[in-house]
C-alpha cells in the first residue's frame, strides 16, 4: 500500500472486531461532517456485485479454501476501490470507510495466509490518512452482538476453523485471534486505537476531535 500523490481527498477508515460499534460511530461522524458542509461519503461493507454470487455460493456450499477466500476478498476490494473509493478521493471527497483492507487481511491471516502474500494482494489501496481501531473487551463484544442479532453468526464465530462444536467458544476464540492479527497490523500501519467499551457519546466526541485533526482546520471550507 502506498500514499498516492495527486489525490486531494481524505480516506479515514474504521476497523475493529465484529460488533465493536464501527457503523454507529461512522454514521454519527458522517452526519457531523455533512452538517459542516464537507463533501463526505460513507463506504459500507457490501460485497462487490462482481463477486457477490460467487462469495455467497462458495460460503453456503463450503467451496472456498482459505487461498480462494483471499483471492475473492482481494478481487472484491479491488472492484469497490477502483470504481467507488479512488474516484471519490481524486474528486476531493472525504471518504469514511466502514472497514477497509485490514479486516480482510486479519480474517485471511487467522486462516494462516502468508503475511507478505496478503500484504501484496491488497497493495493496490492507498494507506488511509487515518485508521481508527475500535478496541472493545470480549464481554462487551458478546453483549453487543447478542443484543443486536440475538445469535452468533457462523462466519463471525469462525466456525469454518472447527476449533470446537461450541459456538460461544468458537466466537470468543476467533474474535481473540482476529484481535491479535489486528494488533500486528496496528503496529505496522499505525492505527489509532480508541476505547470502544465506554458510552457512544464519549467515543464520538473523541473521534470528532481526532478526525478534525486529520482533516485539518477549514478543510470543509
Ligand atoms: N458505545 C456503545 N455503547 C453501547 N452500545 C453500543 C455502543 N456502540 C455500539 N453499540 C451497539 O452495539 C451494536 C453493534 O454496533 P455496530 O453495528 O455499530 O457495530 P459494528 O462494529 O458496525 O458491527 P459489525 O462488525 O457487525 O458491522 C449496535 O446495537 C449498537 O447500537
Ligand atoms: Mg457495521
Amino acid at each position: 500500500m502506498s500514499g498516492r500523490p495527486g489525490r486531494p481527498g481524505r480516506l479515514v477508515a474504521f476497523e475493529g472486531l465484529d460488533g465493536a460499534g464501527k457503523s454507529t460511530q461512522l454514521h454519527l461522524l458522517w452526519q457531523w461532517l455533512e452538517a459542516q458542509g464537507c463533501r463526505v461519503a460513507r463506504r459500507a461493507w457490501n460485497s462487490s456485485p462482481l463477486v457477490m454470487d460467487a462469495t455467497i455460493r462458495g460460503r453456503n456450499q463450503r467451496l472456498l479454501t482459505p487461498t480462494i477466500f483471499s483471492l475473492i476478498h482481494s478481487t472484491d476490494f479491488a472492484d469497490r476501490y477502483e470504481r467507488e473509493t479512488l474516484p471519490m478521493l481524486k474528486g476531493g471527497w472525504i471518504v469514511l470507510c466502514d472497514r477497509y483492507v485490514f479486516t480482510l487481511m486479519a480474517r485471511d491471516l487467522v486462516r494462516d495466509a502468508h503475511p507478505e502474500w496478503i500484504e501484496s494482494l491488497f497493495s493496490m489501496g492507498v494507506v488511509p490518512d487515518a485508521v481508527f481501531y475500535l478496541r472493545v473487551s470480549m464481554l462487551m463484544l458478546v453483549e453487543r452482538t447478542l443484543r443486536s442479532y440475538g445469535r452468533l453468526d457462523y462466519w463471525e464465530s469462525g466456525m469454518d476453523l472447527a476449533v470446537s462444536r461450541d459456538w460461544f467458544d468458537c466466537f470468543t476464540h476467533y474474535q481473540r485471534r482476529l484481535g491479535q492479527e489486528f494488533g500486528r497490523l496496528q503496529a505496522g500501519f499505525g492505527f489509532q486505537s480508541v476505547n470502544a467499551d465506554g458510552s457512544l457519546q464519549a467515543l464520538q466526541t473523541e473521534l470528532r476531535s481526532k478526525v478534525a485533526e486529520v482533516l485539518g482546520v477549514g478543510v470543509c471550507g
